[in-house]
């Protein structure tokens, strides 16, 4: 559609002005009253014509009103120009939106997204801070791809480091001599914890824990296999929380695999003179006065790797392997420096990069209770996820009247989880975060539980329709002297902004702004369902009715399902 309107400006602006192929570009506005289609071109180009913006506005408004698709085309404010589209075309653009709900065409030759989120450490139980990276991760996952990107999303979990060392100390201590894959991660925490107790009374266990994890990177078969052991016990614990929150890795890459990769980027950036000499022996990075950047240490002066040695490794063989466009670190705002050095690090060392960037989120809070239990250890994402379920079958047997359903269990468990992510997901990811129940676990306002229960409320109006195929843009006559109702009218441009809603969430990695086109959606279809009879109506405008009810469908569980919830057919 708007190439038509571009194409019809672009004349225009050569045949008045001489201007050769000028691209028009035209926007979808934000509000109603600027019509379906705008542009500032007039704006841009008054300046070099020497002519008033209005005047070069007024040019392109004459030529449009010749487009069929076009009923009114109008000069706005500054020099704006304003379109509105004929019903027959507004109705054809839905094509648009339909298409949008399918997986898009795959991109050719730009390699992929990585993605690295979740990065749980092992041996712990995942806490309920791990729910942010891993959502909003998955999250940009899903929109990437479903927008036709390579995608490799990736859990670059914590699965090395000095804590090995003290927990194997602890497993042969108080273990009671059970092969670590028969302990349960709790029990593996317990002996984590058990170690830091007895550490602060005993001090050669430290020392102890040291020569175990120096052992290890030495390659002892013992330590190995209880490490892999470890690992694996981790692992089976973390799919089962996985499973319910609908995410799911292409690869789980940890820490550990970089053990052997590491030496040759410490002898690069030496002979770049990137790592420098620090402190007693040890490699650091020192940035100008003006990056406003502390020193970072690549290497300790005991010959240990760090965290950061191995992010830098990590980058270089994510390149060599994937060539990927981007790597995105969905990582908490703590790490903000950090990657702000690791950064400004690799670009010295002078790789050819792809697009780094740290997708920052804030810190999580409950409006009720604290996010620590008494102990000060962390509360526990499954715990959360249980309390959630349970709080969303409270709520369905309190609205028993109102609610359907034939399987309560599944239908609390997709309202449940379904609520906790949604009310992370609709918040602005770069600002603090604050979690209340009741207000995630509502029927009504912007909460998973109202997002699926117009989806059913929709699902329930065409079962009873009862049309064996969902009514599809084929099925409306497309007619030209048609007259939207006001709701028609509304609920059509709302749906004529689904595409741009997923383009702009993946463009600014912000799942909220999908979140909140949805919540957008779901209050113009309830005004649209409470005005207008849809099963009552006649002719064209019950096909029409139905189809905007059957698209709506489409566009909240396609958007539902993007931001990794689940919708029900009925409820
Ligand atoms: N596991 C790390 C942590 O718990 C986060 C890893 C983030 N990803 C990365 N490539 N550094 O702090």
């Amino acid at each position: 559609m708007f190439e038509e309107l571009a194409e019809k400006a672009r004349i225009a602006l050569y045949d008045k002005y001489s201007l050769g192929d000028l691209v028009v570009p035209w926007r979808r506005p934000q509000e109603r009253a600027h019509g379906d289609a705008a542009t500032t071109v007039a704006l841009q180009l008054a300046k070099n014509l020497k002519k008033k913006p209005q005047e070069v506005a007024q040019v392109l408004c004459d030529a449009l009103k010749q487009c069929a698709s076009v009923e009114k085309a109008e000069v706005a404010g500054a020099g704006y120009v304003n379109v509105w589209l004929t019903p027959e075309a507004l109705i054809r653009e839905l094509q648009t939106t339909e298409t949008a709900c399918a997986q898009w065409p795959t991109r050719k030759g730009e390699g992929p997204v990585i993605i690295d989120y979740s990065q749980p450490n092992i041996a712990k139980p995942l806490g309920v801070h791990h729910i942010l990276s891993t959502v909003v991760g998955q999250c940009l996952c899903n929109v990437h791809r479903h927008l036709g990107y390579e995608v490799i999303g990736w859990n670059y979990i914590g699965d090395w480091g000095t804590q090995f060392g003290k927990l194997a100390v602890a497993w042969e201590k108080w273990g009671k001599g059970k092969p670590v894959s028969e302990h349960s991660l709790d029990e593996l925490l317990e002996l984590y914890v058990r170690f830091h107790a007895e550490a602060e009374k005993d001090k050669t266990l430290d020392e102890a824990a040291r020569a175990a994890f120096l052992k290890l990177e030495q390659g002892d078969k013992n330590l190995r296999s209880f490490w892999e052991g470890v690992v694996q016990v981790t692992k089976a614990s973390l799919s089962a929380i996985y499973e319910r929150l609908h995410v799911r890795f292409d690869l789980d890459i940890g820490e550990s695999f970089y053990e052997d990769k590491m030496q040759p980027i410490l002898e690069e950036g030496k002979k770049k003179s990137v790592f420098v000499k620090g402190e007693e022996g040890s490699l650091i990075v020192m940035f100008k006065e003006e990056e406003k950047l502390p020193p970072f240490l690549v290497q300790k002066g005991d010959g240990a790797t760090l965290y950061a040695t191995r992010d830098l490794a990590q980058i270089r063989y994510r390149i060599d392997t994937y060539h990927p466009q981007a790597i995105l670190y969905v990582v908490d705002v703590a790490q903000q420096l950090y990657f702000q050095q690791l950064f400004k690090t690799v670009s010295r060392l002078d790789w050819k990069l792809p697009l780094l960037e740290h997708v920052v989120f804030g810190r999580m809070r409950f409006k009720e209770k604290a996010m620590s239990t008494r102990k000060g250890t962390v509360l526990k994402l499954e715990h959360v996820l249980d309390e959630a379920v349970t709080r969303a079958r409270e709520a369905i047997a309190e609205h028993r009247d109102s609610i359907q359903t034939d399987d309560e269990n599944a239908l609390a468990e997709m309202m449940g989880t379904g609520a906790l992510v949604y009310g992370i997901l609709s918040q602005n990811r770069k600002m603090d975060l604050i979690f209340d129940w009741e207000k995630v676990l509502a029927l009504e306002g912007n909460s998973a539980p109202y997002l699926q229960y117009t989806h059913a409320r929709a699902c329930s109006v065409l079962r009873k329709a009862g049309s064996k195929d969902a009514p599809s843009l084929r099925n409306v006559d497309v007619f030209t002297d048609y007259v939207f109702t006001e709701h028609e009218r509304s609920l059509i441009g709302m749906l004529l902004q689904f595409a741009d809603a997923l383009e702009e969430a993946r463009a600014q990695r912000m799942p909220h702004t999908l979140a909140n086109y949805l919540y957008g959606l779901c209050q113009e279809f309830n005004s649209f369902y409470n005005v207008e009879p849809i099963l009552k109506a006649e002719g064209a405008t019950k096909a029409l009715r139905l189809f905007l009810t059957s698209l709506t469908a489409r566009v909240l569980k396609t958007g539902a399902f993007l931001l990794t919830l689940r919708v029900p057919e009925r409820m």
